[in-house]
């Protein structure tokens, strides 16, 4: 598995094996403007995984308000066929590095409340529950191409990381 950055000549294969709408162009121009990082996971040609680095912090209003030096994980994703697999467990790896790199030292993460299999991860890696909730709203794309809209109740967990690695 290769995790790295996206590429804007990585998008049309991103595209064509995982289809996502315009989520994938939007997530790339976000990384363009500065404000993220597009994380994807391959093997070869085909991507596993993607999820997002914001450094700008939380989007969510109390996440932001509670935790405004954090900077956030957010739209993980790995496709159903790869979940399971530890490709969710090395892009939160892997983001967390880009954050050490950058001297920056609190990562937080919305999960939304009706998604333990996620919260066990995130609690795993090392994230604590805080308290703060947000409602937040996104269009997703599934497999067959069909968008829908989702509203979701997210909790905030924090982790603070340590200079060894964890
Ligand atoms: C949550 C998700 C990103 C985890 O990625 P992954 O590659 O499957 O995770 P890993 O293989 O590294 O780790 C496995 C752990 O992930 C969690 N998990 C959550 N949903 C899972 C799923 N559908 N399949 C497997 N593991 C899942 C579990 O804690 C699991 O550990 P367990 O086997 O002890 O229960 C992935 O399952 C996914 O894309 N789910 C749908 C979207 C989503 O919920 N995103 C999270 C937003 S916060």
């Amino acid at each position: 598995m290769d995790i790295r950055p996206c590429a804007p000549e990585d998008l049309t294969a991103l595209d064509r094996h995982w289809r996502s709408g315009t989520v994938h162009a939007a997530h790339l121009r976000a990384q363009e403007s500065g404000s993220a990082t597009f994380l994807v996971a391959w093997d070869g040609a085909e991507p596993l995984g993607s999820g997002m680095v914001q450094w700008s912090g939380p989007a969510g209003e109390a996440a932001a308000t509670a935790y405004p030096g954090a900077v956030e994980i957010n739209h993980l994703q790995v496709r159903p066929e790869h979940q399971g697999a530890g490709v969710g467990t090395a892009l939160i790896r892997y983001a967390e590095q880009l954050v050490r790199d950058r001297g920056r030292h609190l990562v937080a993460v919305g999960v939304a409340v009706d998604n333990p299999g996620a919260e066990r991860l995130y609690t795993r890696l090392g994230y604590r529950r805080t308290g703060v909730e947000d409602v937040t709203e996104y269009d997703w794309v599934d497999e067959q191409g069909s968008t829908h809209h989702a509203v979701e109740r997210d909790m905030l967990l924090v982790k603070e990381l340590g200079a060894d690695g964890d």
